[in-house]
């Protein structure tokens, strides 16, 4: 019975064990960053959820959209409604009803990226899965998160400078992205922005802030999710002792004869 277990829990984490998109497909390394939202137990923290969405907006958004989105959750990260409908009067949207452009409301959705090549960058903190630990098991999920902030990281900071011409393209050498070149320069280089609460903005900062951003776009109910997941697993350990306490009484005194 244990061995059928066993055996029938080995192969479902072989099934689960697909191969990560980005296992240094540049030849790179994709270092684990100790995020505050790794873990059981881990939380968003507000602030570098701010300082993110500051790189994001004044770098990345100038090629890159969000299109999924909504402004308005931008409660989360701690604005109050006035700060989030200030934030988003910035972006212009196109209104069918009024068939123009008029500037963008809480309601709306992050815009659109300005640049056709640039993916939009909603999904793409679970799009792209760092490492899944040893085999493949992802014991890593568990223990790191799930790697795809960290891929940002290692990207974003991956570039050697080198600069590789193709049929009149100009790709950026990088030791992380599959392949090795990308066709988007280096975007963030350190003191790219201004902190307001005067953390370090040098690149390491300004790249796991950002990757921090895009992980709770892709997924800003988290928490929740940990939430749930704990209480799941709390509950159902409760059931299996009470129900192994019960299998035991009911069957002690029949048990208790054949024995003697
Ligand atoms: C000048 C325009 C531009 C800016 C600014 C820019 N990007 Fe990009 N980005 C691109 C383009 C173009 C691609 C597609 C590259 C390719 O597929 O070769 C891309 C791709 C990406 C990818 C996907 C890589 C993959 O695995 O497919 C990520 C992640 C990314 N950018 C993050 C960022 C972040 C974070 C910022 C801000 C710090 C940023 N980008 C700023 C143009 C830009």
């Amino acid at each position: 019975m244990i061995k059928n277990l066993t055996l029938s829990i080995l192969s479902a984490l072989m099934i689960t064990a697909g191969g990560a998109f980005a296992s240094g497909g540049g030849g790179g390394h994709i270092e684990n960053v100790q995020f505050s939202f790794d873990g059981p137990f881990g939380k968003w923290d507000q602030n570098q959820l701010q300082r993110g969405l500051q790189v994001y907006t004044e770098v990345c958004a100038g090629c890159h959209g969000l299109q999924y989105v909504p402004l308005r959750t931008l409660t989360d990260l701690g604005y109050t409604d006035a700060e989030v409908r200030a934030y988003a009067s910035q972006f212009e949207v196109y209104d069918a009803e009024l068939d123009d452009t008029r500037p963008a409301l809480p309601t709306d959705n992050f815009p659109k990226g300005g640049v056709a090549e640039a993916p939009d960058l909603s999904m793409m903190a679970k799009a792209r899965a760092g490492f899944h630990g040893p085999y493949g098991l992802g014991l890593n999920q568990l223990f790191k998160g799930m790697g795809g902030p960290e891929y940002i990281v290692a990207l974003l900071t991956g570039y050697t400078g080198e600069e590789i011409e193709e049929a009149g393209t100009t790709f950026y050498e990088n030791d992380i992205f599959p392949g090795g070149k990308i066709a988007m320069g280096q975007p963030l280089w350190g003191e790219d922005v201004e902190y307001a609460d005067g953390h370090s903005n040098d690149l390491h900062h300004e790249a796991e802030d950002v990757a921090a951003f895009l992980m709770w776009a892709a997924e800003p109910k988290l928490m929740v999710r940990k939430y749930v997941g704990f209480m799941g697993v709390f509950f159902l350990t409760l059931l299996s002792v009470l129900l192994y306490l019960t299998n035991k009484r009911l069957w002690k005194p029949i048990k208790g004869k054949t024995e003697a």
